[in-house]
């Protein structure tokens, strides 16, 4: 058994590998043997602001010396704040928010007000997807981490996914009839007309790839769930508030879904909060009836005031634009890595999100483990899948952008070889 008195996720114990994290300032975050680390990963996909932002550190010991707790139907400045600001940031029609301490918890309240609006029981998700860890969220993930606890919640269906470079449909992106959309139609007709409740879709699949889909994937979906009036949620916790150039990653497709699910980037990091944002034809269903939804910590005031001003940052030095502008600059340093390395590649990406899907074998994986923390890479690199993922903080510069991205292309030259 490992010396640490505490459980690490997602790993065998004596398999963990433990980052002693002691601070940080931008892209970059240090470590306790004083290695200074560029963060290509935003830890997790979270710190889209950056690191050590003391707008945010203040903001929150402002909070501290006024209210530091609340109980769930508290009503104080930070919590109408961040309400109303995530409600302009959703767009016109969306009317109230209810707040959860992270991810899972907004999938997994967006679930229940499905159920509670349609009263059907089914739900629909993909199989490249990751909803979270909580059993609601986790039936809804269609990854790996589903199987280990199944049976989850009975009822959820999942469907194949947007994933152009190997579509499961057998087709070329150039001549399909966008397949991976209608199936889903097809899928709840045959699941039983008006029986589904909810299509959960991350905007673009994060952790599982970065499958940006075609520009008619989310406009083909919404036009599915209103003909059979099921509800669309769009999974926003890795792709909301910036990371693919947009506030949110649904906004590239001009459609408006029923429910918007957030966390991550809503604080950055800096306090645990999630959040749901409804639209307003769901939310007036609430008005005379009961909303089953609770927790303690709902809108804890530290968490709003380290979200109120993770948002004026964003808004303040232009983060999302700065995201959509080195988009470009990512991309074509991911076309590049894929040009050189001598194993089939496939580069995708959106904004500041980015991925590169690389056939090698396990040992491949793990010699690149090695180069890249020898060069004090972080990011989120899953060797058994074939991926490594790219989400820098927004406000890495494009210069630390194109060094990041040059240093990950010798390391996976190393680890793959070159052409
Ligand atoms: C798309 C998506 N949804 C939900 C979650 C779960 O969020 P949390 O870990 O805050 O519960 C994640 C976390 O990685 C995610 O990427």
């Amino acid at each position: 058994m490992s010396d640490y008195p505490f459980f690490f996720t997602w790993s065998a114990q004596n398999a963990a590998k433990p980052l002693e994290l002691v601070g940080g300032e931008g892209a970059w975050f240090t470590t306790a043997d004083g290695g200074r680390w560029l963060d290509l990963g935003a830890l997790s996909y979270q710190v889209n602001v950056g690191h050590g932002n003391r707008r945010i550190v203040e903001a929150i010991k402002r909070q501290a010396d006024t209210l530091c707790l609340a109980a769930p139907n508290a009503v104080f400045p930070a919590k109408l704040e961040l309400a109303r600001r995530l409600l302009a940031l959703a767009g016109p029609g969306f009317a109230k928010v209810f707040f959860t301490l992270g991810g899972a918890e907004a999938n997994e309240n967006a679930l229940k007000i499905a159920r509670l609006v349609t009263g059907r029981l089914k739900n629909i998700a993909r199989y490249r997807s990751y909803h979270g860890a909580s059993m609601g969220a986790l039936s809804l993930t269609g990854d790996w981490r589903r199987a280990p606890v199944e049976p989850g919640l009975p009822g959820v269906i999942h469907v194949q996914d947007c994933y152009c470079d190997r579509c499961p449909f057998g087709q070329r992106v150039e001549t399909c009839r966008r397949e991976c959309a209608t199936n889903i139609g097809d899928v709840m007709q045959l699941e039983g007309p008006r029986s589904v409740a909810a299509v959960f879709l991350e905007p673009v699949p994060g952790a599982n790839g970065v499958l940006v889909p075609p520009p008619e994937y989310w406009p083909l979906v919404r036009a599915a769930c209103d003909a059979e009036g099921a509800l669309l949620v769009a999974d926003e916790v890795l792709t909301g508030f910036g990371r693919t150039g947009r506030a949110f990653g649904f906004q590239h497709w001009n459609v408006v879904p029923d429910m918007i699910t957030v966390a991550k980037g809503l604080a950055s990091g800096y306090g645990t909060i999630g959040a749901v944002i409804v639209h307003e034809r769901i939310a007036q269903h609430f008005d005379e009836r009961v909303l089953a939804c609770g927790l303690t910590y709902y809108a804890h005031p530290l968490a709003c005031a380290a979200a109120v001003e993770t948002l004026k940052v964003y808004e303040d030095e232009r983060m999302f634009e700065r995201a959509a502008q080195l988009g470009p600059t990512l991309r074509r340093e991911l076309d590049a890595i894929a040009a050189r390395l001598a194993t089939t590649t496939f580069a995708r990406s959106l904004g500041l999100l980015g991925a590169l899907e690389i056939e090698a074998p396990a040992a491949a994986w793990t010699a690149l483990g090695r180069e890249l923390s020898a060069r004090r890479l972080s990011l989120h690199v899953d060797g058994k899948r074939g991926t490594a993922i790219f989400s820098p903080p927004l406000c890495i510069t494009e210069d630390e952008l194109v060094t990041g991205m040059r240093a990950f292309g010798e390391a996976a030259v190393a680890a793959f070889g070159a052409k």
